[in-house]
């Protein structure tokens, strides 16, 4: 039976507006601790947040990130290691943080969840996971993951969410943070979730001296020339014009990534998210296609970053530690804060 909010998650969770303490109201469903649909209501500020879905919602519906609530929620399993075969998702989760594989007893914070695979992963090393999402991502990643008692999954806006401050052991946002109107801004309000010697672990899309036009995957020079109309375009009618497009273009390249060296660079070029290195099999390499493409052309915002502005987010004497290299989504950073 899949699991509900549980009401002894409250401890996680905070008004947004005024970080008051919050409770658990008109309750509609319930079974046992667990509620299904409901409202939780901030005892200072009395504002009424829903539960729906057995997933408490801080942010309104209809928001800038709605083509990957669109995305995540076609694509609910592509890129979890069960369907894809491959053992992508697990490998850039351990590699890109470096944690043990056993963090019981401790904190994990995700931010910007989409599906969930990295949900998956953390909540395997038995750590207490809390994920969120802008977006209706997290009804795909509650798909995955809302069966585990270790995992709480709300939607809520990395900006002003309802966490508290200086609580987690450990954070980490892969691939979101060039999706919002201000990556720094939104590093600095997730930062601010984590305690004094925690760990963080961040990746964002990279741009080198020569601005976007020297990076392929995951983001084409080529794909900044479309985006003026494709993020212009009804999501929907986005997704079925990158399906038609990619079953046009898939057996030409098949063809095209064989050229020694520069062919994959190629189809990135001509915006087909071509995956076929990673060992999937060809229907599943397709639906990696026609996710990641969508991926390129759809979001509202895109704002690769230099790698020594992420080293300048990560140089200031709150960290103990870091490390910041080029690596799986353009640049992978990590660090420990100083102790108190
Ligand atoms: C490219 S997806 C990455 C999802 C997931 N981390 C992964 O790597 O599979 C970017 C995600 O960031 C989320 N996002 C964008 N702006 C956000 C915000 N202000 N607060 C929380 N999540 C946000 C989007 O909804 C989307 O699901
Ligand atoms: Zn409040």
């Amino acid at each position: 039976m899949r699991q509900k909010m549980k009401i002894s998650h409250l401890k996680y969770l905070v008004c947004p507006e005024c970080e008051g303490e919050l409770y658990i109201e008109s309750i509609k469903k319930q079974d046992k601790d667990r509620v299904t649909t409901g409202g939780l209501v901030c005892k200072s500020c009395e504002i009424t947040y829903p539960i729906e879905r057995s997933i408490p919602r801080f942010v309104t519906t209809d928001n800038y990130a709605d083509n990957f609530g669109l995305q995540w929620n076609l694509h609910h399993d592509t890129q979890h290691d069960k369907f894809s075969g491959i053992s992508e998702s697990n490998m850039r989760f351990f590699e890109e943080t470096l944690w043990a594989k056993n963090l019981s007893g401790q904190t994990i914070l995700e931010a910007g969840c989409g599906s969930g695979r990295f949900t998956h992963e953390a909540a395997s090393t038995n750590a207490m996971v809390i994920s969120f999402d802008y977006s209706s991502a997290v009804d795909a990643n509650y798909k995955a993951n809302g069966n585990k008692d270790n995992v709480l999954i709300i939607q809520a806006d990395i900006f002003k969410s309802p966490l508290r401050n200086y609580f987690f052991d450990k954070a980490f946002c892969f691939g979101v943070l060039q999706h919002t109107p201000n990556p720094y801004a939104a590093f600095r309000s997730f930062m601010s979730k984590v305690k004094k010697d925690g760990e963080v672990a961040i990746d964002i899309y990279k741009k080198n001296a020569l601005g976007r036009f020297l990076s392929f995957t995951p983001a084409p020079p080529t794909k900044y020339y479309v985006r003026p109309l494709t993020t212009r375009m009804a999501p929907e009618k986005l997704y079925q014009s990158v399906v038609n497009y990619i079953n046009f273009m898939w057996p030409l390249s098949r063809w095209i990534g064989k050229i020694p060296f520069v062919g994959r660079n190629i189809n990135w070029l001509f915006l087909v998210a071509d995956h076929r290195n990673l060992g999937l099999d060809d229907s599943r390499a397709k639906q990696w296609a026609y996710l990641n493409t969508f991926d390129m052309l759809s979001p509202k915002y895109d704002y690769p970053q230099r790698l020594k502005t992420i080293k300048k987010w990560f140089s200031g004497p709150e960290f103990a530690k870091h490390e910041v290299n080029y690596g799986f989504n353009g640049i992978v950073a990590r660090g420990k804060l100083s102790t108190p």
